[in-house]
């Protein structure tokens, strides 16, 4: 289980820096600072496409080419009609897990103390997306009005079990319901079940279910 200290207060701000710790590493708890903007201006497509192959998500499911390939001019265009976006961003080094460290060959020590010493360097710089590395992400689009919908949701591999998805999740809820919006689906896989239900989504009480237009563009 991970669980984040807020060292911001403003639960709408635009940014704000918090600490999430792995659990799994019992004998030396491993904090890390994550920073969070909902700002597109941060928004990194480069980055972000990156992000989508490190976790194996696809932004266009329906691509002709496979599911990997992230066709840029549509991700760019989904961006900026997004409703809320919001990345989260750590420092490079906090994103190799302490298991990937302990299993380095000794050989590769003089890499790793050379390396050691830029991450001292790098701890004393203030996190922000110019120097952080992006680690999860999840957008919103919206009527701004009555619904909203929350799609690719996703956070680095290493960093899973965090609650930096939640982090995210309560976020685009957040902003989302401070419009009055309660209307909010999250189309997701079965296995990604239990994540959306620990982030209080449920069933619709109303009884509805996904259905997707199925005729091929060639039909
Ligand atoms: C789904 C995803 C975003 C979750 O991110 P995360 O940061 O690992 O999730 P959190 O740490 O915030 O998890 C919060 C809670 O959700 C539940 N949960 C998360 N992942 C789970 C899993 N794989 N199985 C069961 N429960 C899970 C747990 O209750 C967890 O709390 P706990 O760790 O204290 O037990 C992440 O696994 C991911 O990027 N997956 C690949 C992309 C994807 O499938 N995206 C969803 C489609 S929109």
């Amino acid at each position: 289980m991970g669980f984040a200290v807020c060292v911001g207060n403003a639960s709408l701000a635009s940014m704000e820096l918090r600490w999430v710790r792995r659990s799994k590493c019992d004998d030396a708890p491993r904090s890390i600072p994550i920073f969070i903007s909902t700002l597109k201006k941060d928004v990194n497509l480069e980055e972000l496409r990156h992000l989508y192959s490190r976790c194996d998500h696809s932004c266009n499911r329906l691509a002709k080419n496979g599911n990997g390939i992230v066709d840029m001019k549509k991700l760019r265009t989904a961006i900026s009609h997004s409703d809320v976006v919001v990345s989260v961003f750590c420092k490079p080094h906090h994103t190799v897990l302490v298991e990937d460290d302990e299993q380095e060959s000794l050989s590769s020590k003089q890499n790793k103390d050379e390396s050691s010493l830029g991450d001292m360097f790098q701890d004393v710089l203030p996190l922000a997306p110019s120097n952080g590395q992006l680690v999860g992400f999840g957008r919103a689009y919206s009527d701004y009005g009555l619904t909203a919908s929350i799609h690719d949701l996703m956070v680095l591999p290493s960093l899973q079990r965090m609650g930096i998805g939640k982090l995210i999740v309560n976020r685009i809820t957040r902003l989302l319901t401070s419009r009055d919006i309660y209307d909010i689906a999250a189309l997701c896989f079965e296995h990604e079940r239990p994540f959306f239900k620990a982030c209080g989504f449920a069933d619709d009480r109303m009884g509805s279910t996904t259905m997707m237009f199925t005729k091929s563009l060639e039909a």
